[in-house]
């Protein structure tokens, strides 16, 4: 998929950059998201008006860009949409243009999980990770329509998802 949309072809040269220098995927995510806190990208640069409305069946993930070694994806979460307990294939990096992206986290032990902390991302944050220990659930915990950009190192026109693995375990807080 070519980025047809100038603001996201820009993304993607910036992002090449930081992928090119071969860092390991850690640093490769946070350097990226150092990148999104810099960049003032708002939502009408990326997505479509009626991708910024959302989907009433779920939250939507729109691949804005992909390569063979990164892919661009905008995300619209209307209030209270949530994901379901997922990890990823690879590094990620996000910044949350609007809404509140929180974050449950958790951590695998045997045929459970144990939730380790919740994080509230708002509108100008950004923050990247690394597999292994990516296991989280999101919800647009806000009264308004949340968006954000995402950026995978993985190429999700060929793969279809960023999700390695969804979890359906007894939880426990720690
Ligand atoms: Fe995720």
């Amino acid at each position: 998929m070519s980025a047809n949309r100038p603001a996201v072809a820009r993304l993607a040269t910036d992002v090449r950059r930081i992928v090119a220098r071969g860092l390991v995927s850690a640093d490769t995510a946070q350097a990226v998201a150092d990148l999104l806190s810099r960049r003032a990208l708002g939502a009408r640069d990326l997505l479509t008006e009626e991708e910024r409305q959302g989907d009433p069946d779920g939250y939507a993930s729109y691949v804005l860009y992909s390569h063979p070694d990164f892919s661009i994806a905008g995300v619209v979460w209307r209030p209270g949409q949530v994901t379901v307990i997922h990890d990823h294939v690879a590094w990620c990096a996000f910044g949350v243009l609007s809404g509140i992206e929180h974050e449950t986290l958790y951590r695998l032990d045997g045929d459970r999980l144990v939730e380790t902390r919740e994080v509230d991302n708002l509108p100008g944050d950004s923050n990247g990770f690394a597999p292994p220990g990516d296991i989280h659930m999101v919800r647009n915990t806000s009264r308004e329509v949340g968006v954000s950009v995402h950026v995978y190192g993985a190429d999700l026109a060929r793969l279809g998802s960023s999700v390695r693995r969804t979890y359906d375990l007894p939880v426990t807080t720690a």
